[in-house]
Parts: C-alpha cells; sequence; structure tokens
C-alpha cells in the first residue's frame, strides 16, 4: 500500500470508529458438506491445489545455492531448491525408478540427491547421474530419467509453485532458468504483491517456522484468519485489548482479500499530523491469499500462515515469523511474541474452535451455516473456490 493510501485507509478507519461502526459487506451462506465430503477434497486436491500459485517458502529461505526445502502440495510431494548455478527450482520429490521420495528431510543443503531406495542418483539440477549396476538396465536412457520438474517464481519475497505446470524436457535438464510465463503471479496477485513491496517483504527473514496438525479442514483455518468479527469473544483473553471493536476495513482483490483492523493506537491519529500517522502501528492488515494462505501484519513481524488438507478432517498448518532482515535476530522477544501468537492466540483459541466446528460439521444439524455483513473475506473465499472448482 502507497503512502496516500494508507492515509486513506486509516480516515476511512476513524470515520467508521467515530460511527461505532465496520465496514458491512455481502452477506450469504456456506454449504457445511463441504467440510466434510470427500469428493469436495478430491476436486479441491485436483484444481485449488494443482492448478493456482501456492507460497512455498519465504525466498530467504532458498537464497543460498545448494539449499532445499520440502513439502507436499496437497497430494504433491516436491522439493524446491536453489542449484549450485543459483537457479531456483521445483522436482517432484519422486524417484524415476520406482517412486521412492528422495529426501523426507524438511529443508537442508544438498548438491544431489541419492534415493534412499536403491541409490539412483539426481543432481541438483534433477538430471540422472547415477545407477549403481547399471548394466541391469540395459535400455535406460538416463536423460529421459532426470526428475520431473515445475515450474516456480519468486516475487515479492515469496516463492510461488502451481504443481500442474511442468517445465518442457529440454528446459528442465540445461542450466537455464525455468521458463514460465505462463504463471503470471504478478497478474494474479492483483495489486497484492505491490502491498507487499510496500511492507518490505523482501527484506525479511524466517525468525522461527512451526508445523501444527490439527483436526479439521483447511477451509476452516482460512475461515478464522479471515475476519476479524471473533476478535471480541474467541480472542478476549489474550489480543482483544490490543484492538477496537470497530473500524475494520475491507476489499476484495482479485480472488483474494485485504482487510485491515484498527489497533487502540489509532486513536493518536487525532492528535497527530497526518505525516506522523503510523500505519505499521496503529493497524493490523491481514490478507487471504487464494487458495490456502493468510498473511498477517502484525506491528513489528509478520504471520505466514499456509494450510493444505490432509484428508477432510485434518490439515497442515505452516506458520513461518518473518522478520525485518536487519532486526536482532538473537533477541529472546522475537520468541516470546511468537510464542504467544502461535500458541495462545492461533493454537489454543483459533485453531480449537476450527476442530470444536469440524466436530459439529458431520452432525447434520444445519446444512448451510450464515455469514455477516462483518466476515464477506470468507464468503468471498468460499465462492472463490466454488468458482474455481466449477470452471
Ligand atoms: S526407487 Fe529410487 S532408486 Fe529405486
Ligand atoms: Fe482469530
Amino acid at each position: 500500500m502507497q503512502l496516500e493510501q494508507r492515509t486513506e485507509t486509516l480516515k476511512r478507519m476513524l470515520t467508521l470508529i467515530e460511527e461505532k461502526t465496520s465496514i458491512m459487506g455481502e452477506t450469504g451462506t456456506i454449504e457445511v458438506s463441504h467440510y466434510t465430503s470427500n469428493e469436495r477434497l478430491a476436486d479441491e486436491l485436483n484444481t485449488l491445489f494443482l492448478e493456482y500459485p501456492v507460497i512455498v517458502a519465504h525466498a530467504s529461505q532458498l537464497a543460498e545455492p545448494g539449499s532445499f526445502i520440502t513439502l507436499n502440495i496437497g497430494h504433491i510431494p516436491i522439493i524446491v531448491n536453489r542449484d549450485r548455478h543459483g537457479v531456483l527450482r521445483t522436482f517432484l520429490n519422486s524417484c524415476r525408478h520406482r517412486g521412492a521420495k528422495l529426501t523426507d528431510k524438511p529443508c537442508g543443503k544438498a548438491k544431489a540427491f541419492k534415493c534412499p531406495y536403491h541409490a539412483w542418483g539426481y543432481m541438483d539440477d534433477g538430471s540422472l547421474k547415477f545407477v549403481p549396476s547399471n548394466e541391469a538396465f540395459p535400455t535406460l536412457d538416463l536423460d529421459q530419467h532426470g526428475l520431473k520438474e515445475l515450474s516456480v517464481t519468486e516475487l515479492a519475497g515469496f516463492i510461488w509453485v502451481v504443481p500442474k505446470n511442468k517445465v518442457p524436457k529440454n528446459k528442465a535438464s540445461n542450466n537455464e532458468e525455468p521458463e514460465n510465463k505462463e504463471l503470471d503471479i504478478q497478474g494474479y496477485l492483483a495489486g497484492i504483491d505491490n502491498d507487499l513491496e510496500h511492507f518490505g517483504l523482501k527484506n525479511h527473514v524466517v525468525r522461527v517456522s512451526d508445523i501444527q496438525r490439527p483436526k479439521c479442514n483447511w477451509k476452516l483455518v482460512i475461515d478464522a484468519f479471515s475476519e476479524g468479527y471473533h476478535l471480541k469473544s474467541l480472542h478476549k483473553d489474550s489480543v482483544e485489548s490490543f484492538f477496537l471493536e470497530h473500524g475494520t476495513v475491507f476489499q476484495k482483490m482479485g480472488r483474494h482479500s485485504r482487510s485491515v483492523g484498527a489497533r487502540k493506537e489509532i486513536l493518536k491519529a487525532q492528535s497527530l499530523p497526518e505525516s506522523e500517522w503510523d500505519f505499521r502501528g496503529w493497524t493490523t492488515p491481514f490478507y487471504t491469499l487464494f487458495p490456502n494462505t493468510i498473511l498477517v501484519f502484525h506491528p513489528d513481524w509478520v504471520s505466514r500462515i499456509t494450510v493444505f488438507p490432509d484428508g477432510t478432517d485434518q490439515c497442515i498448518v505452516y506458520h513461518d515469523m518473518l522478520v525485518p532482515e536487519d532486526a536482532d535476530l538473537k533477541a529472546t522477544y522475537w520468541d516470546k511474541t511468537f510464542n504467544l501468537i502461535n500458541q495462545q492466540v492461533f493454537a489454543a483459541e483459533d485453531i480449537a474452535i476450527c476442530e470444536s466446528i469440524q466436530s459439529a460439521a458431520r452432525s447434520g444439524a444445519d446444512t448451510h451455516w450464515v455469514t455477516g455483513g462483518l466476515e464477506s473475506p470468507v464468503l468471498w473465499f468460499h465462492q472463490e473456490c466454488d468458482a474455481a472448482l466449477k470452471s
């Protein structure tokens, strides 16, 4: 968000606070079966988690040549690495011999990947270089058995992968940067990339990460982080006291949404000139990035929360704490604040309520749930899921 936009947003929020209200958006309903249905999950895995850009890491996590991370995007296991020449690459984490995962490590450094099953060896550009007892494979063409490569893009501080976009073989086997114009992450982000640039996300590093496996549908986690309506009730004993009840604004941006909540400090605006207004200190902007990421901008750090389904009733939640790269990374302050948000607020409040909803979802008590005017980003997220599955 540029300065002008930040100032306009603050003015709008102050007016709403004076009127003792927040933005009231579209209301609607959500189909309860979408949280429990196997068919729905299969559609989501084959569409949302194949055809749309998913954040797999912050760029700083793969800055060094030789570094790699692994994760599953839905049911697709991938390795994302920066090879020895500095080229960012993504491979299916599946040996071309008989399919074993090349590594189970969540992250590390490697110049080559040796399959643990029969020791086929792949270079960090994905090419197959070594087959033990190769006389047992008289017709095997090594050039045709490099790792399957997917296109990957670095933009606005994050690394994005669309699993269905394969890099053509002739590109995958040389040292050139894979071409992936078809990703057009920038167009997809509908202006949010500009916000991330202005918030300096490129100049952040990951201070600490956590992975949780709540017993709930992945969409419930996205829902919980897409609205501030529950702040006053669910978070009354943790972070509620930092925020005002009113003044929240939100808007749709492409398939995504941006919300901004008012922190109590925003009232300082009444006695300070606009040139001293502190958008980051006085508000909490948060983004629902379709399909499965939430960004929350706390005053001095950023939560990146990415959620993957693991069955209808379970999911995997990655939570990274991004701090400015020039921060004192050793300070225990960061651990304390991350623990407060990650354990007390997210795990014990947000995720606990998601699990409670999941346990009720199969009861048949309701076929639909309602979303009010303060929860439009939740509704938009579900509408976008529906639209993507139908298209
Ligand atoms: S499955 Fe990888 S070497 Fe056999
Ligand atoms: Fe919450």
